[in-house]
């Protein structure tokens, strides 16, 4: 069985962009890998977090992450900061990395904007950090989205060097599953925008914790356009507001969007965003439910998570520590 890795910023209640562009791929992913799944808390300093916003965004995040359907007796759950072994093979990554691979990183470039001398030196080696998380674990399968692409392949690079450098075959090759533009999700507000944790607008997206009377408004109130929906999904051509609704409903369904043209197409958006309310409320509501019933019992998500540490350190230890003895350091 292949051994998946994948990781999630605790940046605020994930959303519905987040659920069906990874979170639900990680749980279907459950069925038929052996599954870690991270809280990577490391990353999200390499940007300035308010500490009491960090530990509660941390705890949402777990939590959401479980009520989606995350497996935590089958698979592992677990906070980054809390497996040392990341940090460990991060330092020995961030020797074996050469600054020109890392000055090729897009996200650095977008991140750090015009302001570049200010960034963190973390943000600057955050692409070598998530690497250790994966070797860390000997992963071979990364479930991520597009744009951690090219961080991927770095990854690989470093693995490459790192095996060519120290003579060994020690990490292997790790194979991006791309969870594909199908699931993009866009902004409820503006359909060229997607559909962010980050977006000042609340309205702009439906959060995993949202209750039925939220999700219900939300929806009511999407932009649209005035025209019924089309019966054909080349109907949805240069209209990203209706082709979003239509996408999302699709993706909830799992039909495509010519499915649910052939059965809304002619209807004003009034009785669609009726049936995709229905629809999202059905979905999402026990989510939202089971997250607070969990965030409510601090100590049982505590106990769940001290679990997932201790699982994960039983794979990383042995890994790292091999990967010390190889670089040379004594264990006196
Ligand atoms: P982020 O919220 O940007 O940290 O992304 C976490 C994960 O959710 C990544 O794998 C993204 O590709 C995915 N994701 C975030 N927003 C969306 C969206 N609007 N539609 C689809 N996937 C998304
Ligand atoms: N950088 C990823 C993101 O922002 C999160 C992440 C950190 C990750 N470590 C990882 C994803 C390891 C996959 C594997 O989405």
């Amino acid at each position: 069985m292949q051994r998946i890795f994948s990781g999630i910023q605790p940046s605020g209640i994930p959303t519905l962009g987040n659920y069906l562009g990874a979170i639900r791929n990680w749980v279907d992913l459950q069925a038929d890998h052996e599954c870690i799944f991270c809280v990577v808390d490391l990353h999200a300093i390499t940007v300035f977090q308010d500490p009491k916003v960090l530990a509660t965004a941390t705890r949402e995040m777990a939590a959401v992450l479980l009520a989606c359907g995350i497996d935590p007796v089958r698979h592992t759950l677990f906070l980054q900061s809390t497996v040392r072994a990341h940090l460990q093979l991060a330092w020995i990554f961030n020797c074996v990395a050469r600054i020109g691979w890392l000055n090729r990183m897009t996200q650095f470039k977008d991140k750090a904007g015009k302001d570049r001398e200010n960034a963190s030196a973390g943000l600057y080696v955050y692409p070598n950090l998530m690497a250790a998380d994966i070797h860390a674990y000997h992963a071979t399968r990364v479930p991520v989205g597009e744009d951690q692409k090219q961080h991927l392949e770095l990854a690989n690079d470093i693995a490459q060097k790192f095996n060519h450098d120290y003579g060994v075959e020690f990490f292997p090759n790790i194979e991006p599953l791309i969870l594909g533009p199908a699931a993009r999700v866009m902004s409820l507000r503006d359909g060229s925008k997607k559909m962010s944790k980050s977006d000042p607008s609340d309205q702009s997206r439906i959060n995993l914790n949202d209750d039925a009377d939220t999700i219900s408004l939300k929806i009511r109130r999407a932009k649209t356009d005035p025209e019924p929906l089309p019966s054909e999904p080349e109907g949805l051509v240069g209209r990203p507001e209706a082709r979003n609704l239509v996408g999302i409903y699709a993706a909830l369904v799992g039909t495509g969007h010519a499915g649910v043209l052939a059965e809304h197409g002619g209807k004003g958006f009034g009785q669609f965003k009726q049936a995709l309310a229905d629809l999202l409320v059905d979905k999402l509501a026990p989510i939202a439910a089971e997250a607070t019933r969990l965030l409510a019992d601090p100590a049982g998500l505590d106990a769940i998570l001290r679990q997932g540490k201790e699982r994960a350190e039983a794979i990383a230890d042995p890994i790292v520590t091999e990967a010390e003895r190889l670089v040379g350091f004594l264990r006196p």
